[in-house]
């Protein structure tokens, strides 16, 4: 190869891996890091955090936040909170879902089926916001995936109150979050150490409870995660192994071949 394009490709080299460490480090700086069980290529979701995630939204987060996307057999699928059957039967019974027109024409309500979709709070986005002094609390089903930073975003929101500084003065409705865009944001601290009582006996500190929701989050934006990973892997596997057989028959097919000549 040329010595100018060398020169090109290692100049090219460092300038990606100087852009990457510059716009990551921006993000870490900011937000809270956790060591997510779902990170990493071999990364898996940890099953009773996502039950426990999901006991956090349903009786926290679901009375302002809908999960439109979401069906509740899905929480009994291979790669999710893999609810049995049953549970998942028991949870979609506890909802009253509109239903309907029957024979007379009129719409009623029945109780939920676990292929009816996670009932929302509000009937519109409008009602949503009127509800809420103005500001619309986002549907969850792909928050994770929405907002720059992702889990850590989302974890860094709950934990992010605090007191705001002397020189701020907030309206009435208006909360301190170190990391919302601008500092302030109309949702109260949605947490407060044990507002749930999990049913394996982990003790419900806020920090906890804010994980969990994060990671149940995290799988409804990306349910099919773990799937992805294992293909990950198995595609390296499969790439070492052609590599190495690539070499040996290359070997084999220029052995005849004088270097020399
Ligand atoms: C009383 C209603 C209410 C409850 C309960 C509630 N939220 Fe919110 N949430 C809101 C509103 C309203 C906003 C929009 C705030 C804004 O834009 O200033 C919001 C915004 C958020 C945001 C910021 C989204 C963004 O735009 O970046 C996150 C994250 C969030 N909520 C997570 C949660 C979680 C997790 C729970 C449950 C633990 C929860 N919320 C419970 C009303 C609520």
């Amino acid at each position: 190869m040329h010595k100018l394009q060398l020169k090109f490709i290692f100049f090219l080299c460092i300038l990606y891996t100087s852009l990457f460490t510059i716009s990551n480090s921006a993000e870490k700086t900011e937000l809270l890091e956790q060591d997510w069980s779902f990170k990493g290529i071999t990364g898996k979701f940890d099953r009773a955090a996502l039950q426990r995630g999901y006991q956090v939204y349903t009786e926290v987060c679901a009375s302002c936040h809908s999960m439109r996307l979401l069906s509740y057999r899905n929480l009994g699928e291979e790669g999710g909170p893999e609810f049995s059957l049953d549970q998942v039967k028991a949870i979609a019974a506890n909802f009253e879902v509109e239903d309907g027109p029957n024979e007379d024409g009129e719409m009623f309500s029945r109780p939920g089926r676990p292929s009816d979709k996670f009932v929302s709070p509000y009937p519109n986005i409008q009602a949503a916001t009127a509800a809420n002094g103005g500001a619309y609390p986002p549907d969850m089903s792909v928050l994770v995936k929405s907002r720059k930073g992702g889990a850590d975003y989302i974890y860094s929101v709950l934990m992010g109150y605090e007191d705001p500084p002397a020189n701020i003065q907030l309206d009435e409705g208006v909360y301190y979050n170190k990391y919302m865009e601008g500092k302030k944001i109309k949702m109260s601290n949605p947490l407060s150490e044990g507002i749930v009582t999990y049913q394996d006996g982990t003790l419900a500190s806020e920090s906890q409870m804010a994980k969990d929701v994060t990671t149940f989050l995290t799988w409804a934006a990306e349910p099919t995660l773990e799937q992805r990973h294992k293909m990950g892997v198995r595609v390296i596997i499969f790439l070492i192994i052609f590599t190495i057989l690539i070499y040996f028959s290359m070997r084999r097919l220029w052995s005849d071949i004088d270097p020399e000549k």
